[in-house]
């Protein structure tokens, strides 16, 4: 190995044994794999101790992976002989600038960019509803090494503090509220910000394991949030590839699908009543199904002759269909505004918690069908799914 590339790999390993590690970037990638583009490596607290979290960044998508601190200055060294032509090192100490050329090296010692450390360990405190200094935040770009929320993802930060407020209140007020290994699904997880949200709230918060699947159709989708689940040392929470609809899991505690799009909410929602779901929490996103079936009732054709009412006359009747759906199935149900409408346009929220008795079947039943007949509405998803199944009699548990 280059004499250079030992003294940078020989400073990491002091910094981190003196605690003045702060960041380490590797970069001007020159070797076999085209994509790759910079690694970040930074210093994460997680179940199994400290670790450093390297972030690959490649075109698309960014990989991570978390090593001993041992194992990461082993892997610096290979990487600094294997591609990458330059290293940036950051303690609190120096900063260190190695410049890998043809023939030759360079490693310069220069004034130190920070003279502090970020805060790296999860000391939470036991009613915390997010840390802004998990690690997951930062592998998915929300917050800054140092855990501060970058100024581009305000909006989602506030939708996930939101998303974890109402849910952890109303598991709180469930009946649900101390069971322990409490089951969760999130339907179309995405990204995962409010998967990890979620399972880092409960996981923390709660007295047992908790377990969270997170369902997602794109397997690139998936693969990223394994991989920061596996480096979190998240280990009941897990990302598998597939379609809502394929999507069985047995019995729920929790079900939630937020922004899955058009009828994929239908899907989810059914899929939370089939398994018996004590809590159903859906933000439903882009209401194309029944603005293709609606014809107005002859006093509303004057108004809802513009797109934009039409649009939004669509998307009352969807949920509120959907809420009387899950009302005939046993569930009470709210729908309010999720954040307001300046952080994202997709800001309704249902909410369905499970009833214990006290069902009333028909006047939900008649409600629907006088909304279908007046708005000229043949077919809603949820509907026929749950009429599909009634005759098939696999609803057994739900149908009073
Ligand atoms: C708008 S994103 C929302 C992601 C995440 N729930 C959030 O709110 O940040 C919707 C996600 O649902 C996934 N999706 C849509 N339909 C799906 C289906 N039928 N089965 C599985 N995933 C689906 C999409 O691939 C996408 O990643």
């Amino acid at each position: 190995m280059d004499e250079n590339v030992d003294k940078f790999v020989a400073e990491l390993r002091k910094s981190l044994s003196t605690a003045a590690f702060v960041k380490l970037i590797l970069s001007n990638y020159k070797g076999e794999d085209r994509r790759l583009q910079k690694i970040s490596v930074r210093q994460v607290e997680t179940k199994k101790g400290s670790r450093l979290m390297f972030q690959f960044r490649f075109e698309t998508r960014d990989v991570v992976k978390n090593l001993s601190h041992e194992e990461a200055a082993a892997e610096i060294g290979k990487l600094l002989s294997s591609g990458f032509r330059s290293g940036h090192l950051f303690t609190t100490e120096n900063d260190f600038q190695l410049d890998i050329g043809k023939r030759n090296s360079r490693l310069k010692r220069g004034k130190p960019t920070f003279i502090a450390k970020p805060p790296v360990a999860h000391d939470r405190e036991k009613t915390r509803l997010i840390d802004p200094n998990a690690f997951y935040l930062k592998a998915l770009g929300i917050s800054t090494d140092d855990g501060r929320i970058k100024a581009g993802q305000q909006d989602k930060w506030r939708q996930i503090n939101k998303f974890i407020e109402i849910l952890a209140g109303l598991v709180e007020a469930s009946p649900i509220k101390d069971k322990p290994n409490l089951k969760i699904v999130d339907m179309g997880s995405g990204k995962g910000y409010l998967t990890f949200a979620a399972y880092d709230h409960f996981a923390h918060n709660r007295g047992s394991e908790i377990s969270l699947t997170g369902v997602e159709v794109r397997p690139e989708l998936v693969d990223s949030c394994n991989q920061i689940a596996e480096a979190g040392g998240f280990s009941g929470l897990k990302f598998v590839q597939g379609q809502i609809s394929d999507f069985d899991y047995g019995p729920v505690d929790v079900l939630i699908a937020l922004h899955a799009c058009d009828t994929a909410t239908d899907d989810a929602l059914y899929k939370g009543i089939a398994a018996n779901a004590s809590i159903i929490v859906a933000a439903p996103c882009c209401h194309k199904e029944l603005r293709k079936q609606i014809t107005p009732p002859a006093m509303l054709a004057g108004i809802l002759k513009h797109g934009v009412m039409l649009e939004r006359t669509a998307e009352t009747l969807t949920d509120g269909l959907r809420s009387l759906l899950l009302e005939g199935q046993g569930y009470a149900t709210k729908l309010f505004e999720f954040v307001p409408t300046e952080h994202t346009p997709k800001n309704n929220m249902l909410v369905a918690t499970k009833k214990n008795g006290g069902i009333d079947r028909s006047r939900a039943a008649a409600q629907i069908d006088q909304l279908k007949s007046s708005f000229g509405i043949g077919e809603q998803r949820l509907e026929k799914l749950l009429s599909d199944n009634e005759e098939k009699n696999t609803l057994t548990p739900l149908l009073v």
